[in-house]
């Protein structure tokens, strides 16, 4: 299987380095385009069997999967570019442009065929550099098949998790917008660290060793944060002290307004 990744920036970039590690798609069957030369260097000094090039529709030739990772006001532009040249009986089309919906695509992509363009939507996180995205994927026009294709070679990547097109907005905010979030609870209970009398080295430590040691808690075994909360929280102790102080300033519903204001 072939892909083509238009745009080697944050996002595609870190995609082609995942899958290039992993087994559903060999490197030397991965193509990156990027205007910038010095990106796609940096690809090639990754890993030197991804093929690189700055012309889009000599990319995307051979290709089974083409994926658009540039800047959500530049899909219009590179599917202009690619159009004439895309094979919608074989290709598969995924845009990773947050906000570009399925509507917006296929108005992109209309020229004169019968044949619908097999599109799919996917939301990843930043976590994608280190395979641990939660991903977000819709698809419009596809088979099951295909979908199976798109999850597994995703699944390398992290999490994939297939929505309707209508939570795709609220995904970004609960999953890409939401690793901001949780960077900035860390933060703030690093600060919290160094006023408690801990160098930042240490206070970084220990911060992030609890916040992994709480997600391990819960997928492991699968409980409510409540209910491990309840367990660390003595009647009348400085846990249950520190919680409620944190309600006070507003903790939970600072969160969910967060939420609902970047969806
Ligand atoms: N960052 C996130 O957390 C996140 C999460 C989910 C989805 N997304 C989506 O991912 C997409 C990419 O975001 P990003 O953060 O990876 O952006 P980025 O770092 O700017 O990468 C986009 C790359 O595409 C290149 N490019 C521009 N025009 C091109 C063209 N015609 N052909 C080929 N390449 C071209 C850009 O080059 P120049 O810099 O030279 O223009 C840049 O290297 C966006 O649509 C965003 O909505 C991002």
């Amino acid at each position: 299987m072939k892909l083509t990744i238009i745009g080697a920036g944050n996002i595609g970039g870190a995609i082609a380095r995942g899958l290039a590690g992993g087994t559903s798609i060999k490197a030397s069957d991965i193509t990156c385009t990027d205007p910038s030369p010095k990106r796609l260097e940096h690809i090639q000094s990754i890993n030197p069997s991804i093929r690189t090039t700055s012309d889009n529709c000599d990319a995307i030739k051979n290709a089974d999967i083409i994926l658009i990772a540039v800047k959500p006001w530049l899909v219009e532009n590179v599917i202009n570019e690619i159009k004439t040249n895309l094979n919608f009986e074989k290709q598969i089309i995924v845009s990773i442009a947050a906000g570009i919906t399925f509507q917006q695509l296929e108005t992109f992509l209309e020229k004169d065929t019968e044949t619908k363009p097999v599109i799919f939507r996917l939301i990843p996180n930043t976590a994608i550099d280190v395979k641990c995205s939660m991903t977000f994927i819709s698809a419009q026009n596809a088979t099951q098949e295909q979908i199976d294709l798109i999850l597994k070679t995703f699944n390398e990547l992290g999490l994939t998790m297939l929505l309707e097109e209508r939570l795709i907005g609220p995904g970004t905010a609960l999953g890409s917008s939401g690793i901001a979030f949780a960077f900035r609870y860390i933060r703030a209970a690093i600060e919290g660290g160094i006023e408690l009398g801990f160098p930042p080295e240490q206070a970084t430590e220990i911060v992030l060793q609890t916040f992994k040691g709480a997600v391990e808690l819960l997928q492991t075994k699968g409980t409510h944060p409540e209910q491990e909360i309840d367990k660390v929280t003595t009647p009348g102790g400085i846990t249950i002290k520190g919680l409620n102080a944190m309600e006070h300033a507003g903790f939970t519903s600072a969160v969910i307004k967060g939420l609902l204001a970047s969806k």
